[in-house]
Formats: structure tokens, sequence, C-alpha cells
């Protein structure tokens, strides 16, 4: 974890409150901490970090065994072709992300990129500010992304068909490498950041897979700096009961509190400062986007992705 986390981490278990969290560094190369432990002194909760990765998710993160889909093989290696597709020069592939960071201002401070997977938009972010972080609950997809931090490049198995890999090497820009980055395992709908912190934020195609989406909007409005920053929404509005309690999703629905589209109801809380989306967010784009996601050779998704732009 790098290091210049440290002064803006709290303890995820405590939210509401915000309390800071007691370190011990066991092992650091450069700014990045390999091995140490991030300690709540007021509800005794430990978040290690192992192998850089500093887990903050209150929930813990099992690893070993996991039967969360984001943790298998070829989720991980789908994510990977979806986020740097590009790069590979694949046919038919992504070209969202380069699209999305043209939203992004420069500007001086923190980007959170929630829910970021593989870390693509996390690279763009660190273009963008002087502190790009990736917060994903995944450890398979983190790991990931902090390899590609660190050696600047990856080796794959891209699924062709059945049990038929082909390997591909993701080449990271010279520029990225350059960035100050972190990638942490959390929650982000408690997200381990003090309030008043981030100059950017983003949510990727997340807030439509999570239980808590307004949760998460509440949480990237308190983290968010209180002037002076953006704030980036995207999602196919995929709302599934599986995922989501149908009294939890923002839009989708005929009547009741928020009826109609996810979009819209989104940018009226954030937007009109309702039910506590203070200070008050102004709306600089809404549009919308084609994301692909590629299963195997003869398999790939596309999606619209609707996003909204605001800023304060
Ligand atoms: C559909 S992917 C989108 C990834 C990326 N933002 C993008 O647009 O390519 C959803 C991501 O959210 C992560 N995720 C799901 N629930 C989460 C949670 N509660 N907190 C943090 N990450 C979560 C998953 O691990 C996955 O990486």
């Amino acid at each position: 974890m790098n290091e210049l986390l440290l002064e803006y981490i709290i303890c995820p278990s405590c939210l509401p409150e915000e309390l800071s969290l007691n370190y011990e560094i066991t092992e650091k190369q450069g700014s990045d901490i390999t091995t140490g432990s991030l300690l709540c002194h007021s509800c005794g909760s430990l978040f290690p970090i192992i192998d850089g990765i500093a887990f903050l998710d209150p929930a813990g993160t099992d690893e070993v065994g996991s039967l969360d889909k984001y943790e298998q093989e070829e989720v991980v290696s789908s994510h990977l072709w979806t986020h740097y597709g590009d790069l590979l020069g694949e046919d038919n592939c992504n070209d969202a992300y380069p699209l999305w960071s043209k939203e992004i201002h420069p500007t001086s401070g923190i980007g959170l990129d929630l829910g970021g997977s593989v870390g693509r938009f996390t690279f763009e972010l660190g273009e963008k500010c002087d502190l790009a972080v990736g917060i994903d609950s995944s450890v398979a997809l983190i790991r990931m992304a902090r390899e590609l931090m660190q050696s600047g490049y990856i080796t794959i198995p891209l699924k062709e068909e059945g049990k038929i890999r082909r390997m591909a090497t993701i080449h990271l820009p010279r520029k990225w490498l350059d960035c100050e980055m972190a990638f942490i395992v959390g929650d982000v709908q408690k997200i381990p950041i003090r309030k008043n912190t981030a100059s950017i934020v983003s949510s990727l195609n997340i807030i439509d897979k999570i239980s808590a989406p307004r949760q998460h909007l509440l949480e990237m409005n308190r983290v968010s700096k209180e002037k002076d920053a953006q704030l980036l929404v995207s999602a196919p509005f995929s709302w599934s009961k599986a995922v989501t309690k149908p009294k939890e999703w923002l839009g989708g629905k005929q009547r009741g509190p928020y009826a109609g589209f996810g979009l819209n109801n989104i940018r009226t809380l954030l937007c009109t400062g309702m039910n506590h989306f203070s200070p008050i967010w102004k709306e600089e784009k809404r549009s919308q986007l084609w994301w692909r996601i590629r299963t195997h050779r003869n398999h790939f998704e596309l999606i619209r992705s609707r996003y909204l732009k605001v800023e304060r």
C-alpha cells in the first residue's frame, strides 16, 4: 500500500464515525508498504497489509476457496481483456475508458476509482491527479492491478474456446508507471477514506451491482471534497433482485421512491442536495457510451453505460 494513503485512511467498521487507524510497518519497498497492519483502537478491528495489499473490507476477505465470481480465473482474465484489450490490439475492444477519462479535468489531490477492478480507469486517473487509488472488494482483481503497477506488464491467458487459451502480454504505457498509485481491498459502501478528501471520484459499472446503491452514493458524496471536486458515475442500470433488493434500487421502478430511470434519480439526489447529498453538485454532462466485455473469442457483450458527470 502506498504510504501516501496513511493520512487519509480511517476505520471502515466504525463509519459513520471517522476514526484513525494505528499502523505498524513490518516491510517497505520505497513508498510501498508490503507487510504491516492497520489497527482500530476503538473497535479492535485489525486490517492486515499482505504482499502490498491492504485488506480494508470490514466484512473480511477470504481469498482461498472464495466462491465470489470475481475471484475466478476466467473472470479475472475477462476483466483484463475488458480493461486493456486496446493495448493488446484486440478486435472489437473497448474505447470506453479513454472516453470516460476525457470527462475528467486534471486537478491536484486524490482520485478514487471505486470498484476499479484490474485498474484501467485508476491508471487513467493517475494522469489527472497527484495520487490515484483503486478500491475493489476482489483480492484477485486488486492483485492484478498491483502487478501491472509494479512490473508494467502482465502475461495472461485469454479464453479462446473450451479449455483452449491464448497467452497475451499487456504492457502499460510508460506515462502510467510514473504516476502515484495505490490499490486496496475495500467496500465501496464503507469507503475507508476520510470525508472531504477526494478531488475526483469515479464509480463505473458498479452502482447496480451492490446491495446498497444509495449508501454507495452517500459514501461518494462524503469522501469528495466539498469544493473543487468532480464525480463521475456510469452504469447500465441492470438492476437485479439477486444482487439488490428492489426497495434499494435507485431506478427501474414504475412507482414509489426512485421511480423512473436510475441516472435521472441520481442526478436529482446529487444536484438538488436531497436527503443528505450536500454540498450540492452541478451537472456538467449526461451521456452514454458502449462498454464491451469478452467471454471467449466468439462471445462478446455490448453494454450501454449511461453516465453523469457532476462538479462542485
Ligand atoms: C462490473 S465490474 C466494473 C469494474 C470497473 N469499474 C469497470 O467499469 O470496468 C464491478 C466491480 O465492482 C467490484 N465490486 C462489487 N461489489 C463491490 C463492493 N461492495 N465494494 C467494492 N467493489 C465491489 C467487483 O469486484 C468488480 O470489480
